[in-house]
């Protein structure tokens, strides 16, 4: 369901320089992308491929970043699979992406703890995740590709290199499991104990039909979640979209310095 309007579009402004990275921003994220001014900005309007619905705390522009000869794409905003029920909502964008030569994805988003030690700001690369919903993108694709194995789902390179980043940058990042919940109602303390027991550590609405797809696509994937609040049931404060953008936007500027330090050594090593 590609259109060409897309991949025109993208091919015209990347002026001749291939897509490296991807880089999806989650809720209250948007400022890590810190705009420059050699940037070039497109609005999900233009590209037909990309999401046009709006949840609040998300944007919808897609900022291209030359480096070196390639170019970063930050996504600022994503489709949800709670907005409208499509698994597929991110599907579209990414193999535009891809097709401009996107060999790596590293995607952010903001998530509830499992976990006492990690508290409301804490930076986690996923190491893993796990998708107990029942839902996945590639179902209804026909060819063989959709059996993509997910046992290195989470590449140990591109972590390696956010560990480095991170010590580089002195910003503390754990690692953990990301469990997708569908949302958008929050857990229930109970779905909470199930999936601590399970071994989540932190529980999101996003993040795993992505991952998925950009699998499917042969991207190399790396993952960061700012955690925004303790789950249902470990905290006398109920989770709430009101909390979760306000601690993702204050978590936003250590995420930005992260990421800049990750892209930066990714640049001069490959
Ligand atoms: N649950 C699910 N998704 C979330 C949460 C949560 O507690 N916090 C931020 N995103």
């Amino acid at each position: 369901m590609r259109s060409t309007a897309t991949i025109d579009l993208l091919r015209e402004r990347l002026g001749g320089r291939p897509i490296e990275t991807i880089v999806i921003l989650g809720t209250g994220l948007g400022e890590v992308a810190r705009i420059q001014p050699n940037d070039c900005i497109v609005d999900y309007r233009d590209l037909p491929d990309f999401p046009q619905a709006r949840v609040s705390g998300h944007d919808g522009r897609l900022v291209l970043r030359a480096q070196g000869t390639h170019c970063i794409a930050f996504l600022l905003g994503r489709a949800h699979f709670y907005e409208n029920g499509d698994a597929r909502a991110m599907a579209g964008a990414l193999a535009a992406l891809a097709e401009c030569g996107a060999k790596k994805m590293l995607v952010t988003c903001a998530s509830g703890s499992t976990r006492a030690d990690l508290v409301p700001g804490a930076l986690v690369l996923l190491r893993d995740h796990i998708n107990f919903s029942g839902i996945n993108p590639l179902i209804g694709v026909s060819d063989d590709r959709r059996f993509v194995s997910m046992s290195h789902a989470y590449d140990g390179e591109l972590a390696a290199g956010l560990h480095q980043a991170a010590k580089t940058a002195d910003i503390p990042l754990h690692e953990g499991i990301y469990m997708w919940f569908s949302g958008p109602s929050f857990e229930t303390p109970s779905e909470v104990r199930m999936a601590r027991t399970f071994g989540a550590d932190l529980l999101g609405m996003s993040t795993v039909p992505e991952v998925i797809l950009a699998r499917y696509l042969g991207l190399r994937v790396a993952g960061l979640s700012i955690v925004t609040n303790h789950a249902a049931g470990l905290s006398d404060l109920a989770p709430s979209h009101q909390e979760t953008k306000r601690v993702a936007a204050q978590g936003a500027d250590k995420m930005a310095q992260l990421i800049a330090a990750f892209l930066e050594q990714d640049e001069k090593h490959g």
